[in-house]
């Protein structure tokens, strides 16, 4: 479905990717890992179509991307960033349904009050965000992404500021979403906890892509 070649990232003196190639199949579990500081997020801001400032190739469904086909294929991606970024004067429910919202979509998967009910967050759904723990906030982006219209789900660092209960909670539901709503999903982690959920482990080594599973 994708395949990525970066030949060169750099930003400015510090390359991050040389010669660095990513496959990534339809409804695999990829988690990419790699130290702090290594080019995780810059890895999935580029599978994500958010940076193309790089020198190399993305193939996406045999098509060669070149501008013109960015915009079209960047609406096959929903996105959990690293910083929650919630709208501040927006409740729960009102981060969550924003990107459908945003596009004129509506909410077409009918189990939202599941989903943060798994999330152990159904009792927050009309909470200011303000309000809410850091570990609370992360859940609420998690929601939000998987609550989105993207086959594939970019997710970077989710159990970052949870507790190992609330990470293993965040990690299988993505697990059983992933599974429900066929989503591809390419989730950046430090955590070994969770590998048998993955598919495949990427690790970023010396600026190229190693699988290590
Ligand atoms: N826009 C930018 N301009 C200059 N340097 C950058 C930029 N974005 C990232 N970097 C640098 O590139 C390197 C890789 O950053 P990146 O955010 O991809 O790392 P990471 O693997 O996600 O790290 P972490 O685990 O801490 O989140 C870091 O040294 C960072 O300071
Ligand atoms: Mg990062």
């Amino acid at each position: 479905m994708i395949h990525i070649k970066i030949k060169n990232k750099s930003y400015g003196e510090l390359n991050i990717f040389n010669n660095a190639e990513l496959v990534i199949n339809e409804g695999e579990f990829i988690a990419i890992k790699g130290p702090s500081g290594s080019g995780k997020t810059t890895l999935i801001n580029i599978i994500g179509m958010l940076d193309q400032d790089y020198e190399g190739t993305y193939i996406f469904d045999g098509i060669s991307l070149g501008d013109k086909y960015i915009k079209q294929y960047r609406k096959s991606f929903s996105y959990m960033f690293q910083t929650p970024f919630l709208i501040p004067y927006l409740n729960v429910y009102e981060n969550i349904i924003m990107p459908l919202v945003n596009k004129g979509l509506k909410v077409t998967k009918p189990d939202l009050d599941n989903i943060l009910k798994e999330l152990n967050m159904l009792d927050k759904k009309y909470s200011n965000v303000n309000i809410l723990s850091g570990g609370e906030k992360t859940r609420v982006s998690l929601a939000r992404a998987i609550i989105s219209d993207g086959k594939i789900l970019v997710i970077d660092e989710p159990t970052g500021n949870l507790d190992p209960t609330h990470a293993d909670i965040v990690i299988k539901s993505i697990s059983r979403l992933r599974n429900l709503y066929n989503l591809t999903v390419i989730m950046v982690t430090h955590s070994n906890n969770f590998d048998h959920y993955y598919d495949r482990i990427v690790k970023i080594e010396r600026g190229k892509l190693v699988d290590v599973n």
